[in-house]
């Protein structure tokens, strides 16, 4: 079942790349506390979330923490070392916390599933964005095609 408002976000570990290398970070403590801004798209460097989806959480990221967004995350179903060279291509700094969910963990256990097997890309995380307070979702948005509902654009807009 699909993950929705109300719901607590599920404990898994995802991995982020440090300068050290991967390290785990555990959901419990990343939502811990705080109003986190979380999108997930299907593939790192694939077009529309390298051209869209992605550089406009990054430009809108400083907006989106005057309204009272602590930390912003893109998750995908992809290696940390992918997920590392994808922030670092996109200039995220430390406005974007890439957080890598390469066993799909994550996405299985939030229900956002998106089988690209006949496309060569394996079992993917939709196109989704969220805004959890302290662990709990406060609203979730889904895309299937574009990625309008999900922009950092639409997020703003209902902040
Ligand atoms: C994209 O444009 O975001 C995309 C393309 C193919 C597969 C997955 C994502």
């Amino acid at each position: 079942m699909t993950i929705k408002v109300g719901d607590k976000i599920p404990s898994v570990t995802l991995n982020v790349m440090t300068e050290d290398g991967p390290d785990a970070v555990s959901t419990d403590d990343f939502f811990a506390g705080k109003k986190v801004a979380i999108f997930g798209v299907p593939g790192a460097f694939t077009p529309t979330c390298s051209a869209k989806h992605l550089p406009g959480f990054v430009a809108n990221a400083d907006a989106l923490k005057a309204k009272g967004v602590e930390a912003i995350a893109c998750v995908s179903v992809n290696d940390p070392f992918v997920m590392g060279a994808w922030g670092k291509d996109q200039g995220v700094g430390d406005k974007v916390a890439m957080l890598a969910d390469g066993s799909a963990k994550f996405t299985k256990a939030t229900g956002l599933e998106l089988d690209l097997t006949e496309r060569g890309l394996g079992v993917r995380c939709q196109r989704f964005s969220m805004v959890v307070d302290d662990g709990t979702v406060s609203s979730i948005h889904i895309d299937e095609g574009t990625f309008e509902k999900t922009s950092a654009e639409t997020m703003l807009s209902e902040l």
